[in-house]
């Protein structure tokens, strides 16, 4: 035999062990979380890092960036690296159902990570917050901050495609539609909203019609362009001192600069959640009213304890369950803080969640 083909046949042999090994390769857990453009994932990454070396399991972390196929390619990368339990935030909830199939099918425990996965039946656990307590903390803190009636209130939701951004929404219906039936409040940017007013609970479709026109799809641009689409066509009479319910702090920090540009709006009293830095800064400088702390800390430890249990065998701990439209999800929600200027401090660096540093202007 000529010695090129036979150090041919050598590469071809040795090539076929090293993927062979690498698809058998020691992963224990795969992370797939949604994007690296928001501080929100950034926060969770960082978070999975710390704690991941102290756990003693190897992980391997991968970002969808905004992208069902992309997301579907990492979960498939995962399951071909052998790992033994999924934890997955989904880009698009449904969408993300196909993923969870394949990793079922592969034998893989799939612990569905703040977002739920969807109409299907293979999500085996959910780690989460309290979504509902997220939405009526918004709410309350805009109730708290209102005197007298005739307020005008500008609604903002998160994307249709985040079941999230439902609970989110159902949260601050719960606590905003009584206040908005004894007038303390007039919606001013929402038709669907305005024609559902009186019904102190909304059915899944009926929110979907008012998150279908108010919706940021969690993108800052899309934030900006409708606040300024609904300060252009409101009349001054409309604008003075307005409560704007911001689902999230990326959303918020757009809205908050559009209002802030339009010379009729005199004060506005504006919601977020996440505790994103950027957002820590705002609140410090009068720019941003409240942010809701979702400690992600909390949520990484829940995530890995469950993947530790899958582990060893063992089920996680359930305290609640979702309803996935498909099934009832075993589900642990943690709670969650209400922030503002008078308790930044405090809640978010005398705590250890953040470094002074990373701040100016704190008091
Ligand atoms: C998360 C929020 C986040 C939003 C946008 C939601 O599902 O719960 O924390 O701000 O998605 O990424």
């Amino acid at each position: 035999m000529k010695k090129s083909l036979l150090w041919i046949l050598v590469l071809i042999f040795v090539s076929t062990i090293v993927s062979f090994s690498l698809a058998q390769s020691n992963l224990d857990v795969g992370i797939v979380l949604p994007t690296k453009d928001e501080p929100r994932w950034i926060q969770d990454e960082t978070r999975f890092n710390d704690a991941l070396k102290t756990a003693g399991y190897s992980a391997e972390i991968l970002f969808s960036q905004g992208s069902s196929a992309k997301e579907k390619e990492n979960v498939e990368a995962l399951i071909t690296k052998g790992a033994k339990v999924l934890i997955i935030c989904p880009h698009d909830g449904t969408a993300a159902a196909a993923s969870a199939d394949e990793a079922r099918a592969a034998g893989i425990k799939v612990i569905s990570y703040d977002r739920l996965i969807r109409a299907t039946e293979a999500v085996d656990y959910y780690v989460t917050f309290d979504s509902i307590a997220v939405g009526e903390a918004q709410a309350q803190y805009l109730v708290d901050k209102a005197t007298g009636t005739g307020n005008p209130l500008y609604l903002y939701a998160g994307a249709a495609t985040d079941n999230n951004a439902f609970l989110f929404f159902e949260g601050a219906w719960n606590v905003l539609q009584p206040k908005i039936a004894d007038s303390t409040f007039i919606i001013k940017n929402s038709s669907e909203a305005v024609a559902l007013q009186g019904k102190s609970t909304l059915i899944r479709d009926e929110m979907g019609k008012i998150i279908g026109q108010v919706t940021t799809n969690w993108d800052f641009t899309v934030a900006k362009n409708l606040a300024e689409a609904n300060l252009t066509i409101a009349p001054a009479a409309d604008k003075g001192n307005v409560f704007i319910l911001a689902p999230n702090d990326g959303t918020s920090r757009a809205i908050a600069d559009a209002f802030a540009d339009d010379n009729d709006v005199k004060s506005y009293v504006v919601s977020g959640q996440d505790a994103e830095i950027p957002s820590v800064q705002y609140i410090i400088d009068g720019k941003q009213s409240m942010t809701v702390l979702k400690d992600v800390r909390t949520l990484v430890s829940d995530a890995i304890a469950a993947a530790v249990a899958y582990l060893n065998g063992k089920t996680p701990e359930q305290t609640n369950s979702y309803n996935n439209g498909k099934i009832e999800v075993p589900a642990k929600p943690s709670v969650v803080v209400t922030v503002d200027q008078s308790n930044v401090k405090a809640a978010l660096i005398d705590s250890g969640y953040y470094d002074a540093s990373e701040f100016t202007g704190l008091q």
